[in-house]
């Protein structure tokens, strides 16, 4: 499987650690040095939905792609903007990818890698050849604004890619996944009680033990990519980049150390856009590629981690 098209966007509105810090206890200096995280996105006037499209049209211009040509669909979000249609449906339509089948998947922050390694087991069946696959959130919509431990971390924004099925180019992935540590990080559905249901004890907007989520991303990160390399019989030192979720600076540097791999290796942009969830890597793939830093050749991982919860690595030339 190869990529051959990249694209993403952000909201316009940009909110600085300063101004969280008008919301909730906490300083720039804080979040600086306990997350990396400088400033985040957050979406106004966008939507899931209008981004994930924005983000689509551009992997499909990136690459040159007719739109018909695409016969995969896949938008991986925890916050759609409706539960039904699909938020795949609803781009489908918008970009008139008319013969692809779509529908949306969600595996939180792993969501964007799981949806890959959902095109290549279908590529590998021999069902489809194209897929156009995105990763959406509005993270901001259901954020607790007066929890301090996690407004300050997420933002919102889309990414996307193309891919293509290519016996030539080896996809190696790993997955994983552990319901019975979900608890640390959950974000209950908005539910309307029926006549019937008494209002329960739900937490509708993030709710996290942050540090539960951190020992579990600083063990089990290393150890998946590891697994990965492992399978693809290929060492650290042949991995151009290594792109992993964007959740905290810390978790990276601990994920560099652990794997012996110099910083230099991983690229970060969450000091602009925080946590984007299913997001973030799409969004990390593409301004890596827009800007000529990845180029056609190099080696890649992909590692994504959060909510389930859910973990993952893939292996891939670019
Ligand atoms: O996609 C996956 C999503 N989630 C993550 O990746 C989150 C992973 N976890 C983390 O990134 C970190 O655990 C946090 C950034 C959330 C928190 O950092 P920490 O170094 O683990 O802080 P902590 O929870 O141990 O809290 C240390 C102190 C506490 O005060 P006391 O009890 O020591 O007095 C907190 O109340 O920092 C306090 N604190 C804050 N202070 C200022 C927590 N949040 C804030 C804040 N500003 N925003």
């Amino acid at each position: 499987m190869k990529i051959i098209g990249t694209g993403s966007i952000l909201p316009k509105k940009i909110v600085t650690n300063d101004e969280i810090s008008e919301i909730v206890e906490t300083s720039d200096e804080w979040i600086r040095e306990r997350t990396g995280i400088l400033e985040r996105r957050i979406a106004v006037d966008e939507t899931t939905t209008s981004m994930a499209v924005e983000a689509g049209r551009k992997a499909l211009e990136n690459g040159r792609i007719a739109p018909e040509s695409i016969d995969l669909l896949i938008v991986s979000t925890f916050t759609p903007d409706r539960s039904m249609p699909n938020t795949a449906c609803a781009v489908q339509g918008e970009l008139g990818c008319r013969c692809a089948v779509a529908f949306e998947m969600n595996a939180a922050c792993s969501g964007f890698l799981f949806a890959l390694n959902t095109a290549f087991a279908y590529f590998s069946l021999g069902m489809y050849k194209r897929a156009l696959i995105i990763g959406a959130e509005t993270v901001s919509k259901t954020i607790d604004w007066t929890d301090r431990s996690s407004c300050i971390l997420f933002g919102d924004g889309a990414g996307a890619a193309v891919v293509e099925a290519d016996k030539e180019m080896p996809y190696i992935f790993v997955q994983h996944s552990d319901g019975e540590k979900g608890d640390v990080l959950t974000c209950d559905c908005h539910r309307e009680d029926n006549r019937w249901s008494l209002a329960g004890n739900r937490k509708e907007k993030v709710w996290m033990d942050g540090q539960e989520v951190f020992k579990f991303a600083v063990r089990k990160v290393p150890e998946c990519i590891e697994e990965v390399l492992t399978a693809a019989k290929i060492s650290s030192d042949e991995i151009d980049w290594f792109l992993l979720h964007q959740a905290n600076q810390r978790i990276i540097r601990s994920v560099a150390k652990r794997l012996c791999v110099d910083e230099k290796r991983f690229p970060v942009n969450l000091a602009h856009y925080g946590n984007t969830s299913a997001a973030s890597i799409p969004i990390l793939l593409d301004e890596w590629n827009q800007s000529g830093q990845l180029k056609r050749g190099n080696k890649i991982v992909l590692s994504g981690f959060g909510a389930g919860l859910t973990w993952g690595a893939a292996m891939m030339t670019f």
